[in-house]
C-alpha cells in the first residue's frame, strides 16, 4: 500500500476537529492539503447531544441535525461540506500507530499517511468497571456512552426493555445526565456512587443537594457511598442483579457506568511529553515535537488566567483550543496581508532553495514568526481560556465559570419554587474566582462569566448573601 501526503492531518474526527477543519477553510485551504482520519464513522458532531437529545423518548435528535458547528450557533458541517472544501474525510479509520520523527500514520487497515503538521484530536474513552477489576463489567445490559455507536446501542436496550429497572454507576456528569434521560424514557432508576453527594469535582455539598432533592422527587433513587462491586447474570449473559460493595443488591435490567473518562494519548505515546495525564502544550498547543499539535481533551494547556497547567474534559475549551491552535499553525499572515509577495516569495523559495531563502521566507519559519509576534505581544495572543462547564437535565440547565477553589458561597435556593434559580461564588485571595447559576438567562450567564474572568475583590460573605445574583449583575 502506497504513502499518501497531505500538508495537514487531524487524528481523530470528534467536536476538536471539526472546529479545526472549520478554521482551516475560514482561512484558506487548498483542496487535498487537509485530512482527518476518525476511529467514528461519521463527520465531526457536538458529542453533547449524546447524553441528552439523542436519547429522548420523542422528537430525539438524530445526525445530520446535530453536526459541528451547530453547537455554538454556527454552520452545520454535513459531509458534503468537507467534499466541497477539498478536505478529505477519512472515516471508520483508527490510527494505530503515530512515528513523529518520519511524520508517518499508520492506520488499522494498514494505510500510511504522512504529514507537514499534524493535529492531536484523539478526545477522550471511558473509564471501565473491569479497569478496577470488578468482575462480570462486560456482561450484556451494561452500557458506557462515549460515542454514537454506543448511544444507538442504549437507545436500542431503552426501545426493546420497556418499563425496565435501570441502575446508573456513577454520580459524575454521565451519571446525573443518563439518570434523567432514563427516567423520560419512564424506566425506574437507581443512581450509585460512591461519594457523600454527586457531582463531587465542581457541586458543593449544598448545591448537590438540591440536585439530589430534586432527582428524587422525579423518582430516582440514590444509593450513596458504595460502589458497584459485581454481578449477577441470566443463562444469556445478561446483565440481572448488581453487587454493591457494602453487600447491597439492585436488580437490573439496564446498567449505565459513568465512572469517569482518560485521554486516548495510544498512536503518540511515548513521544511526545506529558503532563497531568495529557500532552503537553504550549499556549498556541504546539506540543514539545516540531509540526505536532494537540487540542481538546487531550491537552495539558497553560491556563494563564491561574498561572497553572490543566486539562480540561469539556466541549467549550475543544472547540476554542481547536480554532486557537489552526491560527497558530496556518501559515496565514502574508498570505492574508499580501497575496502577491506571498506568492511570489513562494515561487522563490521552491525554485531557489537557497538557506538564506529557507530561513528568511519558508511559511515554516513564517508559522514561528506569527508565535514569536504573539509571544511579544503583537496581534496574535497566547491562549486564554476562561473555564466554562455546564449541564442540562429534566427542565434543570445550570452553568460554570472560572476556577471551583476556595471558600464557596450559595444564594438564592429555594426548593420551594417550580423553576429553581439559585448560584454560587468562590472566593480565594479575597477575589471572586468562580461563579455557578442554575436557571441563569443569557444576560446573567454573561455576568457570571465577566465576574470570573475579571475575579473582582469580594465584599464580606454577608453582603454577597444578601445580594446574591445582582452582584455579578452590578459588577
Ligand atoms: P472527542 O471525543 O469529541 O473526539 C475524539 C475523536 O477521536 C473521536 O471521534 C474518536 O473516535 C477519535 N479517535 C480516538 N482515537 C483515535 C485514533 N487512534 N484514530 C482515529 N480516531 C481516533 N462537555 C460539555 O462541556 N458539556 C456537555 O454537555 C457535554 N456532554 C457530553 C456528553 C457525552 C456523552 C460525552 C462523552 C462528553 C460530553 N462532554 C460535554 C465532553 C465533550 O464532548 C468533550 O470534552 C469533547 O467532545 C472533546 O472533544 P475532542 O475533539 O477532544 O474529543
Ligand atoms: P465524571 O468524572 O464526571 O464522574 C465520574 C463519577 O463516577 C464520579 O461521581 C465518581 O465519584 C464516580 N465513580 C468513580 N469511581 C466509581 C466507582 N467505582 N463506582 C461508582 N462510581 C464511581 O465522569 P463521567 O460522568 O463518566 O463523564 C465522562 C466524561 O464525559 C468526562 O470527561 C466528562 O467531562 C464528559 N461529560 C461532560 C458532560 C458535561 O460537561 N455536561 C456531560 C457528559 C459527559
Amino acid at each position: 500500500m502506497g504513502e499518501k501526503y497531505y500538508k495537514y492531518v487531524i487524528v481523530g474526527g470528534g467536536v476538536a476537529a471539526g472546529y479545526a477543519a472549520r478554521e482551516f477553510a475560514n482561512l484558506g485551504l487548498q483542496p487535498g492539503e487537509l485530512a482527518i482520519i476518525s476511529k467514528e464513522a461519521v463527520a465531526p458532531y457536538e458529542r453533547p447531544a449524546l447524553s441528552k437529545a439523542y436519547l429522548f423518548p420523542e422528537g430525539a435528535a438524530r445526525l445530520p441535525g446535530f453536526h459541528v458547528c451547530v453547537g455554538s450557533g454556527g454552520e452545520r458541517l454535513l459531509p458534503e461540506w468537507y467534499t466541497k472544501k477539498g478536505i478529505d474525510l477519512i472515516l471508520g479509520t483508527e490510527v494505530v500507530k503515530a512515528d513523529v520523527a518520519s511524520k508517518t500514520l499508520t492506520t488499522a487497515y494498514g494505510a500510511v499517511y504522512k504529514y507537514g503538521t499534524t493535529l492531536v484530536a484523539t478526545g477522550s474513552t471511558f473509564i471501565k468497571l473491569s479497569d478496577f477489576g470488578v468482575p462480570d463489567a462486560d456482561a450484556h445490559g451494561i452500557y458506557y456512552l462515549r460515542e454514537i455507536k454506543e448511544a444507538d446501542a442504549l437507545v436500542q436496550a431503552i426501545k426493546t426493555k420497556k418499563d425496565a429497572v435501570a441502575v446508573v454507576v456513577g454520580g459524575g456528569y454521565i451519571g446525573l445526565e443518563l439518570a434523567a434521560v432514563l427516567v423520560l424514557n419512564k424506566l425506574k432508576v437507581t443512581m450509585v456512587y460512591p461519594g457523600p453527594w454527586c457531582m463531587p469535582r465542581l457541586f458543593t455539598t449544598h448545591i448537590a443537594s438540591f440536585y439530589e432533592g430534586y432527582y428524587k422527587a422525579k423518582g430516582v433513587t440514590i444509593v450513596k457511598g458504595t460502589v458497584a462491586s459485581g454481578f449477577e447474570t441470566d443463562q444469556h449473559g445478561h446483565v440481572k442483579l448488581v453487587k454493591l460493595k457494602d453487600g447491597r443488591e439492585l436488580p437490573a435490567d439496564i446498567v449505565v457506568v459513568g465512572v469517569g473518562a482518560r485521554p486516548v494519548l495510544a498512536p503518540f505515546k511515548g513521544q511526545l511529553a506529558e503532563e497531568k495525564g495529557g500532552f503537553k502544550v504550549d499556549g498556541f498547543f504546539k506540543t514539545n515535537v516540531p509540526d505536532v499539535y494537540a487540542v481538546g481533551d487531550v491537552a495539558t494547556f497553560p491556563l494563564k488566567l491561574y498561572s497553572d497547567t490543566r486539562r480540561v474534559e469539556h466541549v467549550d475549551h475543544s472547540r476554542k483550543s481547536a480554532i486557537h491552535a489552526v491560527q497558530k499553525c496556518h501559515s496565514w499572515f502574508l498570505p492574508r496581508i499580501c497575496p502577491l509577495s506571498y506568492l511570489w516569495l513562494h515561487y522563490y523559495v521552491e525554485t531557489q532553495r537557497g538557506w538564506l531563502s529557507w530561513l528568511a521566507w519558508h511559511p515554516k519559519f513564517l508559522w514561528s514568526q506569527a508565535i514569536k509576534a504573539a509571544e511579544a505581544g503583537n496581534s496574535i495572543p497566547e491562549y486564554d481560556y476562561l473555564p466554562y462547564f455546564y449541564s442540562r437535565s429534566f427542565d434543570l440547565s445550570w452553568q460554570f465559570y472560572g476556577d471551583n477553589v476556595g471558600e464557596d458561597v450559595v444564594f438564592g435556593r429555594d426548593n420551594t419554587t417550580t423553576q429553581p434559580k439559585f448560584g454560587a461564588y468562590w472566593i480565594k485571595d479575597g477575589k471572586i474566582v468562580g461563579a455557578f447559576l442554575e436557571g441563569g438567562t443569557p444576560e446573567e450567564n454573561k455576568a457570571l462569566a465577566k465576574l470570573a474572568k475579571e475575579q473582582p475583590t469580594a465584599p464580606s460573605k454577608e453582603t454577597l448573601l444578601a445580594e446574591g445574583l445582582n452582584f455579578a449583575l452590578m459588577t
